[in-house]
């Protein structure tokens, strides 16, 4: 219960990240006090001016209409003292052994000054699997002996991190003592969704092989999408008949141009690493791993096959977020797949509605429209499926472009339309124009070049 009020627990947010503000913002809506704390000042400065540091769907403004029921501080002893519950939100970035880097972690169990009652220290970062055990013996070696310590890890997506906060489809605690696991697990009592009482180990698992196993599931249908290609199959087809078995299911079969972000590139790495320190090699993840590389690269396959030598070719990159709905640029494809391009010699012309791409891709131009980047482009590339390409095919980039070809990353457009509106297309895993009702082949015509 409350230390101040007797009623709801109040909450303490350590992490103003991503998600830090959207589990902070998230607890407020649901009536808590909740408390953030980090320690950039910059950042504390702006959240107390309603301003975010990033871009997430319906954030801000639900940080605006909580505002009375929240607090931001640098301060940790101010971030505790009146806290029932401390949920850690620090990044884990992955070291270059690939292990994920725990300082912020520990940056954080340090600073813990002795707490009245007894307060719970939630884990909601992603960590390796032990991380629990160690931070238990680490705050029982300094006397906090009376915090308690609960596994409860996120499973919010960028773009839709708010209803995945509200409407998840499970909710993960895990506990080294019952009656932790369960003011936890009240915490969510609004919430509609069965919670997973686990222990601590065991949730640790669930998050980091939940992320494996759909990155597993991205990097399956890529290569399948591969074999399409080469066979004359339709990859959207195969996943929807493959996707309509319930023991399979419809989810992440999303052919394309690899998977991105700040999470699985980072989680599947560190599942494997965290194998391999315990002696066992995660041979399916590194497979995972390497088709992802690939498929990033692929597209520029495509290319050379209809441009030749892509040195002094100008090609557009539309795109540059990992995904749409979201401002993040890390591990995009785009960001190998532009590299890949400027170091074969290309000039490479860049559009995104979000993404500051300043600190990435050096040497490419960066364009205000969509028909600005396709301006004398031998090739326009969609890396990410915003809903601005959809209308990529229209007579006005056509006329901009020096050569109209279109490689679509995501399969965002429909072959038939863009093939009739007068452009050569190649997307992933779909027939080629050579396989349109025939099966067997190159998948990639390069005869097709129209100029
Ligand atoms: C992912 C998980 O979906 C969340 O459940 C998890 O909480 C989060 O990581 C995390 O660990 O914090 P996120 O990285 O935001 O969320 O994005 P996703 O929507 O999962 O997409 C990841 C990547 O996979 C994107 O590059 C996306 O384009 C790609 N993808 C996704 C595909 O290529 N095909 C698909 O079918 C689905």
């Amino acid at each position: 219960m409350s230390k101040k009020t007797g009623t709801k627990e109040t909450i303490s947010v350590f992490g103003a990240g991503w998600v830090g503000l959207v589990t902070a913002a998230c607890f407020a809506d649901l009536g808590f006090r909740v408390i953030v704390r980090d320690v950039i000042p910059e950042r504390i400065a702006e959240l107390e001016e309603g301003i975010v540091p990033f871009y997430e769907p319906g954030l801000t403004e639900m940080l605006a209409r909580n505002r009375e029921r929240m607090h931001f501080t640098l301060d940790v002893a101010e971030a505790v003292a009146e806290a029932d519950v401390l949920f850690v939100c620090v990044g884990t970035p992955p070291t270059y052994s690939g292990d994920a880097d725990l300082s912020a972690v520990w940056a954080v169990i340090d600073e813990l000054p002795p707490l009245e009652g007894r307060a719970i220290l939630v884990m909601k970062s992603t960590v390796p699997v032990g991380t629990g055990k160690k931070v238990r013996a680490a705050l029982d070696e300094r006397g906090l002996d009376h915090i308690g310590y609960v596994s409860n890890p996120e499973f919010l997506a960028e773009g839709t991190a708010i209803d995945d906060f509200m409407h998840p489809d499970r909710v993960v605690v895990g506990a080294f003592f019952e009656s932790d696991g369960e003011r936890v697990s009240a915490l969510y009592k609004q919430i509609d969704a069965p919670i997973v009482r686990t222990d601590v180990f065991s949730a640790e698992m669930i998050k980091l092989a939940s992320n494996a196993f759909l990155a597993t599931r991205i990097s399956f249908i890529n290569e399948i999408a591969n074999v399409c290609e080469v066979t004359g199959a339709d990859v959207e087809q195969v996943a929807k008949g493959m996707g309509l078995d319930r023991r399979i299911g419809p989810h992440f079969l999303r052919a394309g141009i690899g998977f991105g972000g700040s999470c699985f590139p980072k989680d599947v790495s560190a599942l494997k690493q965290l194998a391999g320190n315990s002696g066992y090699h995660f041979q399916l993840l590194s497979a995972v791993i390497d088709v992802n590389e690939l498929q990033k690269r692929r597209v520029v396959g495509k290319l050379t096959q209809h441009l030749g030598s892509l040195a002094d070719k100008t090609i557009a990159i539309l795109g540059l977020t990992f995904k749409p709905d979201t401002d993040d640029m890390r591990e995009a494809a785009s960001i190998v797949l532009g590299s890949r391009l400027l170091a074969e010699g290309a000039n490479v012309q860049a559009w995104d509605p979000m993404a500051d791409p300043d600190s990435y891709l050096h040497g490419a131009r960066f364009c205000e429209s969509i028909l600005e980047a396709v301006e004398g482009a031998d090739a326009a590339v969609i890396v990410t499926e915003w809903n601005e390409l959809r209308g990529l095919a229209s007579k006005d980039v056509r006329e901009a472009m020096r050569r109209p070809l279109i490689i679509d990353g995501r399969n965002l457009l429909d072959p038939d339309e863009v093939r009739a509106a007068g452009f050569a297309y190649e997307c992933v895993g779909r027939p080629s124009e050579q396989h349109a009702g025939s099966a067997g082949g190159s998948a990639v015509n390069s005869e097709r070049n129209p100029s």
